[in-house]
């Protein structure tokens, strides 16, 4: 059912050194900060030959990553994205299986314009799974 690998994403505490980290020490090539308001966060991308790097920056008072660095101060993989072709017949397999989808189980448009769905860490080994329509 899952395709390409499209995201890994790491919520960062300080968005400047994280870009830094990753351009100057890693030697990969970033965007500049990008402001997400309907989603709480600025995203930095980074740019690799087979996926992207999203280093993410609580936006605004209630950014949904805000619990996660309260938890995790130095930062750390908030989740991993994966694309599929049809995200309803993916989203209603799942649920047969017993997954668990977050918020209302409808897909929301996500920050790169596509239709996504996240499933709960409890289900996918400790890890929330995102879910995007290319
Ligand atoms: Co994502």
């Amino acid at each position: 059912m899952i395709g390409r690998l499209n995201h890994v994403a790491i919520a960062v505490p300080d968005l400047e050194k994280a870009t830094a980290l990753y351009r100057d020490t890693l030697g990969a090539k970033v965007s500049a900060p990008v402001p997400e308001p309907d989603h709480g966060v600025t995203v930095v991308f980074v740019e690799l030959p087979n996926t992207k790097i999203e280093l993410l920056h609580p936006l605004g008072e209630k950014s949904p990553i805000q619990g996660f660095l309260d938890k995790n101060p130095a930062g750390g993989i908030h989740h991993v994205c994966y694309e599929v072709e049809d995200i309803i017949a993916a989203r209603d397999q799942l649920k047969a299986k017993g997954a668990r989808v977050l918020g209302d189980g409808e897909p929301k448009i996500g920050a790169h314009k596509k239709p996504v769905l996240f499933l709960h860490p409890k289900d996918f080994v400790g890890t929330l799974v995102e879910l995007e329509q290319i």
